[in-house]
């Protein structure tokens, strides 16, 4: 596996794979990899004759007093782990070298943005959706793999995708948990022994609505109030940022569940803001 630093190289690299008719694909990371990232590698590996993962901590989709400057890096840990999980090219470029400093363009898809993470996170989907397009622009994949924790990236960005007219068939990766259900996650690392063991309920929580839904329970208010609840008994030390029943691809929050819908929670702790989801589908209705 190479190690690629210079997105002119890059493209210069993923050009020549195109013109042979090569199919690559592509993994966007911010490194700091775990088994989640490693299921996501092979579903590329599955699908694409080679596979670009990239890591960049992307400046542009941390707000202010976020946790850009801790965010957890270890470049020697990522590339044995890519190696491992057969990439090609491990692409992991400066700030500087993907940002001109007079850098005055966004991709940004603000229907989908406001809702979910985007309320609390205003400036953060244009950040993920401007890098996304510039990797898609420097590696020219067939095909893109991103994580189905991340819900609300998945669906700006197969939006994205589609309106600007990428040729990139964008799959996504289910979640994968750790043995007692927390979701992996980077910034797993930042919990406390007491809030690791409290973060459980999170996946619990999203459970126990997938529970009342396949009971029968339609009205969302109904599961989201009892959810919240558990939330407050077992997360004492978790605040709960979002907890809402939305529209699996338009996210907007829905006032009856009659086909798929989307639970998804977002908890701060003390260091990490941990977030996950559940897709459900409503019983059918009796006749
Ligand atoms: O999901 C992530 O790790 C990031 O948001 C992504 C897609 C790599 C863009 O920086």
């Amino acid at each position: 596996m190479d190690i690629v630093s210079d997105p002119g190289e890059i493209r210069t690299r993923c050009r020549e794979w195109a013109r042979c008719g090569v199919v690559t694909g592509l993994v966007p990371t911010m490194g700091y990899l775990h088994a989640g990232h490693g299921s996501l590698l092979r579903l590329a590996r599955e699908r694409a004759d080679r596979v670009v993962a990239s890591v960049f901590v992307n400046p542009t989709q941390f707000g202010p007093g976020e946790d850009l400057d801790a965010y957890p890096r270890d470049l020697e840990r990522d590339a044995a782990l890519a190696a491992t999980a057969g990439v090609d090219v491990l692409f992991a470029p400066t700030p500087q070298s993907m940002y001109a400093p007079e850098a005055a363009t966004w991709v940004e898809v603000p229907e989908l943005a406001r809702y979910l993470c985007g309320a609390s996170r205003p400036t953060h989907f244009r950040g993920v959706c401007t890098v996304v397009a510039k990797l898609f622009l420097l590696v020219q994949p067939a095909v893109a793999v991103f994580g189905e924790k991340d819900w609300q990236q998945l669906a700006i960005l197969r939006r994205m995708t589609a309106d600007l007219g990428f040729p990139v068939e964008i799959v996504g990766g289910p979640i994968v948990r750790e043995a007692d259900g927390l979701a992996l996650s980077s910034r797993n690392v930042y919990l406390s022994p007491e809030e690791r063991a409290q973060a459980i309920h999170i996946n619990k929580g999203l459970e126990l609505a997938a529970a009342m839904v396949a009971a029968g329970e339609a009205d969302p208010a109904v599961v989201l109030a009892r959810v919240r609840g558990y939330f407050a008994s077992y997360l004492p030390d978790g605040t709960v940022d979002y907890l809402s029943c939305v529209h699996p691809a338009r996210l907007y929050s829905l006032e009856r569940i009659d086909g798929p819908a989307l639970f998804a929670a977002a908890v701060k702790f003390s260091r990490a803001r941990l977030i996950d989801n559940r897709l459900v589908d409503a019983v059918a209705p009796p006749r």
